[in-house]
């Protein structure tokens, strides 16, 4: 079986304001693997997904709130 990586995101970010719905996430997915994304209402899971789709973009490593951490 292949172990070829599918989907690698790393060190994702993203600020709506001054609330961080996430905070470098680092996430790969191999060929034929399934993962289920868990968390509590507002941990971010809509806005990981909306990102790795492309309908979203994350806030850049260098904004001035990041900066700021
Ligand atoms: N368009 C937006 N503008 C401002 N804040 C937002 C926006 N979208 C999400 N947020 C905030 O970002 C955080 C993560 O939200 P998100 O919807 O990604 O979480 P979720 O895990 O999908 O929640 P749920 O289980 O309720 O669907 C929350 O604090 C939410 O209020
Ligand atoms: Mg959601």
């Amino acid at each position: 079986m292949s172990v070829k990586e599918f989907l690698s995101i790393s060190g994702i970010t993203k600020t709506y304001g001054v609330v961080k719905a996430l905070s470098s996430v680092t996430f790969s997915v191999r060929k034929g693997e399934i993962h289920t994304i868990l968390g509590e209402n507002g941990a971010g899971k809509s806005t990981l997904v909306k990102i790795i789709k492309g309908r979203k973009n994350r806030t850049p490593a260098r904004s001035p709130w990041t900066a700021r951490q």
